[in-house]
């Protein structure tokens, strides 16, 4: 049994949709051990406590410097004993000692096709935004290992979906979010924990 950490900041229907995919079989030989915000009144830790998890709050406003806030983060893994984490909507700037110590086992749901518009500055609202505003035809979603960088990593899914005409920011959003995000993610977390992901070359690869 794999058992994952879920990072989330806000309303976390990322989370919820792989709560329902555990639950449903979809998502196999998984457990979420635990979900943490850095926000104690994020929606997500009301869902994860609605389905009987471990719901942590941990700030990096919590403590001194960025050190502490890794140290306290790695601990939470290794008290929950997590070996794959998944950012879902997690708005913090990941410190390069946690990204170090689970290298290739951190994942991030993004939602563009990168690398088209992400990176700093790039989330939530503002990514749809940028879609709309550069007259694209076609966004998705994306998930991917997290590295150094934002939204960088390697590509492990992406899915397509078709920007329309009249289309506002919050229309586009809910549409990637219902018709890639909440399909991708959990698709890539039960790939992972099939053991089919891999890593060659700097390109992730389903075997
Ligand atoms: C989603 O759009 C996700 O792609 C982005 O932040 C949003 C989080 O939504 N990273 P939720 O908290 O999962 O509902």
């Amino acid at each position: 049994m794999q058992k994952i950490a879920v990072c989330v900041s806000g309303g976390g229907t990322n989370l919820q949709a792989i709560i329902d995919k555990i639950a449903d079989g979809t998502i196999k030989n998984t457990e979420i051990a635990v979900v943490i915000s850095n926000k104690k009144d994020a929606f997500a830790l009301e869902r994860a406590r609605s389905a009987g998890l471990p719901a942590v709050c941990a700030s990096p406003k919590d403590y001194p410097d960025r050190e502490g806030f890794a140290d306290a983060m790695i601990g939470i893994f290794k008290e929950y004993d997590a070996s794959l984490i998944v950012f879902a909507g997690y708005l913090v700037v990941v410190p390069g000692k946690i990204i170090k110590e689970y290298k290739n086992r951190i994942i991030n749901i993004h939602p563009s096709l990168i690398p088209a518009h992400c990176g700093m500055g790039y989330y939530g609202l503002k990514v749809h935004e940028s879609v709309l505003a550069a007259g694209n035809k076609v966004t998705g979603a994306t998930v991917h290992f997290v590295d150094e960088e934002a939204d960088h990593g390697p590509i492990i899914l992406q899915k397509a979906v078709e920007v329309c005409e009249g289309d506002t920011p919050e229309i586009l959003q809910r549409r990637v979010m219902e018709q890639a995000e909440w399909k991708i993610l959990p698709e890539a977390i039960n790939l992972i924990c099939e053991g089919r992901v891999y890593i060659e070359n700097g390109i992730a690869h389903i075997k």
